[in-house]
């Protein structure tokens, strides 16, 4: 596999045609992302109020080292049910730069970012039963698969079954970097 040096860092307004392709086209954030049409504006709005960094969801931009050109996005939500201390993240890379490396590299730069810079015990994921890439994406970053949630949301007609993964604080400290 190619690999190729990225960095995280926050977003500026040239690298918000992600978020628009993201909104518009079924076949960017495809096969497992796509779930209608959405309207961008809601990103746009908060990029100009907080640049997607001062509330959940919190986003980070996935760029090259090389050039600084946006190639995806991570992000971490609170959720309720866990409540503080635990984050789920989320990762998309453009489909042109996918396959490279780049989606287990910007997950564990996001992992370490998260745990050095807020004091969250566990980091989790969640996963389409059928989405292998960010399943392995997720195993060589140091999650580790839960279980599955069965009919857990509804895509392209069909309730779809998800895995959830996770990495706790002390299994980062441990962890070897892809
Ligand atoms: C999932 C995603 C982030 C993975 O990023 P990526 O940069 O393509 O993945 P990587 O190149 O780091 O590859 C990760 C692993 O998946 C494998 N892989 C990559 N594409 C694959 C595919 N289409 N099918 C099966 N395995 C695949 C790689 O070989 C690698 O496995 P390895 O470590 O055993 O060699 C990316 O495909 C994506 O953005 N998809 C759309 C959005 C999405 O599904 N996000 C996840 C939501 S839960």
């Amino acid at each position: 596999m190619e690999q190729v040096d990225i960095h995280i860092r926050p977003f500026e307004e040239p690298d918000l045609w992600i978020m628009d392709r993201d909104a518009t086209d079924p076949e960017f954030g495809g096969p497992f992302e796509w779930v209608g049409f959405r309207s961008s504006h809601d990103y746009r709005q908060r990029w100009q109020e907080d640049q997607l960094l001062g509330k959940s969801p919190y986003n980070l931009c996935v760029a090259l080292q090389e050039n600084d050109t946006a190639v995806g996005w991570v992000n971490w939500r609170e959720t309720d049910r866990a409540g503080p201390g635990s984050w789920e993240i989320g990762v998309l890379i453009v489909p042109d730069m996918r396959n490279r490396g780049i989606g287990t590299i910007a997950q564990s730069l996001l992992v370490d970012y998260l745990f050095a810079h807020t004091t969250t015990h566990r980091i989790w994921a969640g996963t389409e039963a059928d989405n292998i890439a960010e399943q392995r994406a997720l195993e060589r970053c140091g999650f580790r698969q839960e279980g599955l949630l069965r009919g857990h949301h509804f895509r392209n007609g069909e309730w779809q079954d998800s895995y959830v993964y996770a990495i706790t604080r002390p299994e980062n400290a441990d962890r070897s970097r892809p």
